[in-house]
């Protein structure tokens, strides 16, 4: 009788999945300085120093395009190309072409580190860049379809894997919601003009936005929980069933839910209506997926007690359930009449921004990196546990610090006196603001803090070499068959 052993794991394409991690925590340190920056400044205005390229207006630009596209972007390209070779048991096909991913991505980040503070932007928020940097994405992007759909069309598995198609329907997506939206016409090198009009303009710019944070922050993100939680937990998917439920509930909703930051504008009533209740609806598929991720722990709870890379993974989780349960109560439009224009809503973002992508993906790079350079674990697991900890510290006076601003100044803008005259005047609102300016500055220093002991321990991981008996040792040989 003939035994059939599984076929050897291949060597991987690994280098750009190394570079994209290491860009990771750099573009996280720059992208997480300038927000600390940036919430200095609000907390006291001079810190601009009367520089433009340091004002406000251009820096906020700055961090979200840092923080999302830099620091998140790397992020979900490295470890799409991480599981995407490992669930297909394959190598990436095109290992060239995602070198280049890797550098033309480098210089979109630089493009937008240099223009943005110079005062080039469309003016559309998470889409600011301008015309040539935006023709620069599209290539990036396609090629990067390439390198990941050439990859799930070689694989040597015919199932694809869960993980495969959250990653697969974030870079679709974005891929439609950047053409669509930065349909636009050049007028000169650098400036430009959206190619729609008025409330539609507003409509498609909302669409993008709402689905940038629906597929760029949380679909690819999904993809990093299907394969890092069950990995470092050493558990499978608690139901792989619901994960597949999850995926088709999940990206049909998202689309239709954008009009929810529209509340109360020009946009027609019935398609404010129809935003508010499919991010209703939004809930269940979310905490679907959180259930899943969390539950996937069944039987290894203790892990928990002294395994700091699944304290980031599965309080993550936590964050992720809190924001999407904020956010449909958020879109309830008698709701977002209090909370519309407050910090409450920078509450909100911060919430799934720190707690939600930041903890996902930092313990997913915990998990990556050593493996990537030979090492059987990160350097210092004490420096882990000591990041999670200042981190949680400050996403906790981050956001309680917006949440209470920001209800306090939604009361306060309404407040009328019985003949109608309000009872506050804005600058009062304001004054009344800045010690929660000051403990959200806190809490980002800390968050920021925790960054940088994040960096200090990829550094000496990387220079203490390679180990013998580590996975996924660097080089990798096509000869040396077992990664
Ligand atoms: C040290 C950590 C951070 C600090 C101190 C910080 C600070 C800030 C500040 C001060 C603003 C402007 C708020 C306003 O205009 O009132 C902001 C906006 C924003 N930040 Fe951060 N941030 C941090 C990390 C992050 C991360 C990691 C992400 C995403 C992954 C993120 C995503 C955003 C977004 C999307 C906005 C725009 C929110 C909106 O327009 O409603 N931030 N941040
Ligand atoms: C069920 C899921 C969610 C729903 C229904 C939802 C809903 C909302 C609502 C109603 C707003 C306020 C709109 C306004 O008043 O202008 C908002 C803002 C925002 N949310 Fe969520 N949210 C969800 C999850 C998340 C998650 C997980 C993240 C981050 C990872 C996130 C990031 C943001 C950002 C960046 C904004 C600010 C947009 C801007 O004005 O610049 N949301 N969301």
């Amino acid at each position: 009788m003939s035994v059939s052993l599984p076929a050897p794991e291949p060597v991987y394409d690994d280098r750009p999945v190394r570079l994209f991690a290491l860009a990771t925590v750099l573009w996280g340190v720059v992208g997480m300085a300038v927000g600390v920056f940036i919430a200095a400044q609000l907390a006291w205005p001079a810190l601009n120093f009367g520089i433009p390229w340091l004002s406000y207006g251009r820096l906020r630009p700055l961090h979200t395009n840092a923080v999302i596209f830099a620091f998140g972007g790397c992020a979900l390209m490295a470890t799409s190309f991480h599981v995407v070779q490992r669930t297909s048991r394959t190598r990436l096909f095109a290992p060239w072409l995602a070198d280049a991913v890797f550098w033309g991505w480098q210089l979109v980040i630089v493009g937008a580190a240099i223009s943005l503070p110079l005062g080039y932007t469309s003016g559309k928020e998470y889409a600011e860049l301008e015309w040539p940097i935006d023709l620069l994405i599209t290539g990036v992007w396609v090629a990067y379809a390439i390198v990941f759909f050439g990859t799930i069309a070689k694989r040597s598995v015919r199932h694809i894997y869960v993980a495969n198609w959250f990653f697969g329907a974030f870079i679709l997506a974005v891929a439609l919601l950047h053409v669509v939206n930065s349909a636009a016409l050049p007028v000169s090198f650098m400036k430009s003009y959206s190619a729609y009009a008025g409330v539609q303009d507003a409509m498609v710019q909302w669409w993008y936005g709402h689905n940038a944070v629906g597929f760029f922050l949380t679909a690819g993100f999904l993809g990093m929980m299907y394969y890092y939680i069950p990995k470092q937990a050493e558990r499978p998917v608690y139901s792989y069933r619901l994960s597949i439920v999850h995926f088709w509930a999940l990206i049909f909703t998202y689309m239709w839910a954008g009009p929810h930051h529209l509340h109360y504008t020009a946009l027609p009533d019935w398609a404010q209506s129809i935003g508010m209740v499919f991010s209703l609806v939004l809930l269940a598929p979310s905490w679907g997926g959180m259930i899943n991720g969390i539950m996937t722990l069944s039987g290894a709870w203790h892990k928990l007690r002294d395994d700091p890379i699944l304290k980031f993974l599965i309080v993550s989780l936590s964050f992720y359930g809190m924001s999407t349960f904020e956010g449909p109560m958020m879109s309830i439009k008698t709701v977002n009449a209090l909370s519309h224009y407050t910090d409450w809503t920078i509450g909100h973002v911060h919430s799934g921004a720190l707690g939600w992508v930041g903890f996902i993906t930092m313990g997913s790079m915990y998990y990556l990196i050593p493996r990537m350079f030979g090492r059987k674990a990160m350097y210092s697991t004490r420096a882990i546990e000591l990041h999670f900890w200042i981190a949680t510290l400050g996403i906790v006076l981050y956001i309680a610090a917006m949440w209470i601003a920001g209800v306090m100044q939604g009361l306060m803008w309404r407040a009328v006196h019985a003949d109608g005259t309000l009872v506050y005047s804005f600058v009062e609102s304001v004054k009344a603001t800045f010690p929660f300016y000051v403990v959200r500055l806190v809490g980002g220093l800390m968050y920021l803090g925790g960054m940088l002991l994040m960096a200090w321990n990829v550094v000496m991981t990387v220079r203490a070499g390679r180990e013998p008996g580590a996975v996924n040792a660097l080089p990798a040989a096509p000869q040396a068959a077992h990664a």
